[in-house]
């Protein structure tokens, strides 16, 4: 073989052989966090599961857009995450299946029945229910009839594998423990800052920040949406541009509407003195 072609084998296969270990290497680090088993926790449910709460379990799990990834029914839905199918169980069958502790570590901790982390449940966001309203929504999801498949699971695809040995993709057991929740403003603005949490974060982000990964934008509403405004988006999906404003918008008409006007004026007030206060500590950070 001429020299030219010997060298270009040798370079094919160090090629391959730094391909495989990097293939090896994104396996194990992946790996040692999927298997990572977080310590458990006890909980039981601390109200009764009578009709009210059952009705109020129904409008947060309406309002908290549950249905985005476990289908609009509850009872699964496939999720593509990092070009890989993974099922958002049915949660009709969850409920049955698990005990209180247990529903309670995957609703707010992010931690599975086997006490590894999920994947793409967003607790980041529902961490900030209430033992309460964690106690209603458990109430109203195990009201409902069985019904539908227990889907097969999926787990991550080699992207989000890559992401996590990288730093990218961090799991949500870890995200729960990491975030940042909304800006405090005071027992006048509690109520709207604790309903943008559960409703919003899931996709603005816990502290509703926006970016960094996150799907929707940082949360600003001064100087962009006034109340009425911001009522019509929350209730029809049409902001004030002109493009479609996507899943915000489809969430909008499925989900947000279903909150009442003191609720959606609540999170308006909150969203607005947060602005405020936001501008102010920037105002005093730089003289
Ligand atoms: C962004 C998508 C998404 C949203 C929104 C979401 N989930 Fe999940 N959820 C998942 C996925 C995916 C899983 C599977 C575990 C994982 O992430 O690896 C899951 C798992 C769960 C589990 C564990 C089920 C089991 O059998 O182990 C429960 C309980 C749960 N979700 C409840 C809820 C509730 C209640 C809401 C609304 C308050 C909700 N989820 C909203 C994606 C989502
Ligand atoms: C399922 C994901 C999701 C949830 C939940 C969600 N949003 Fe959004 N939101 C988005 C996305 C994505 C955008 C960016 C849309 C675009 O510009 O195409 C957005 C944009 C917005 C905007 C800017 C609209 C504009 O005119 O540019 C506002 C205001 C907003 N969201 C408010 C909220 C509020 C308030 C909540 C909670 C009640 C919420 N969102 C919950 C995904 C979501």
């Amino acid at each position: 073989m001429p020299a030219r072609s010997w060298r270009l084998l040798a370079i094919s296969a160090l090629v391959l052989a730094l391909a495989a270990a990097g293939y090896v290497w994104v396996m194990a680090r992946s790996t040692a966090q999927l298997d990572r088993k977080y310590p458990s926790t006890a909980w039981t449910a601390p109200t009764q599961a009578d009709p009210a709460a059952v009705a109020n379990g129904e409008r947060l799990v309406t309002v908290t857009a549950c249905g985005v990834c476990h289908g609009k029914d509850l009872t699964g839905h496939r999720q593509m995450v990092g070009g890989a199918p993974i099922f958002a169980p049915n949660l009709i069958r969850s409920a049955r299946k698990l005990s209180d502790a247990e529903f309670e570590r995957a609703l707010r901790q992010g931690i599975g029945r086997d006490g590894r982390s999920e994947l793409a449940m967003p607790s980041y966001a529902y961490a900030a229910f209430t033992d309460a309203e964690t106690a209603d929504v458990l109430a109203y999801l195990r009201s409902l009839p069985v019904t539908g498949a227990e889907p097969a699971r999926g787990g991550p695809g080699l992207r989000t594998r890559i992401a996590m040995a990288i730093g990218t993709y961090r799991l949500q057991a870890d995200r729960v423990a990491a975030r940042k929740v909304p800006l405090d403003a005071g027992p006048a603005f509690a109520q709207g800052r604790h309903l943008a949490a559960v409703a919003c974060g899931q996709c603005h982000a816990p502290d509703l920040a926006g970016g960094r990964g996150y799907l929707g934008p940082d949360l600003t509403v001064d100087g962009y949406y006034d109340l009425k405004g911001f009522r019509h988006l929350l209730r029809t999906g049409n902001g004030r541009s002109e493009h479609d404003l996507g899943v915000m918008a489809l969430t909008s008409v499925s989900n947000f509407s279903h909150f009442t006007d003191p609720e959606i004026d609540a999170i308006y007030a909150y969203l607005l003195q947060r602005d405020h206060l936001l501008v102010a500590a920037s105002h005093k950070a730089k003289p």
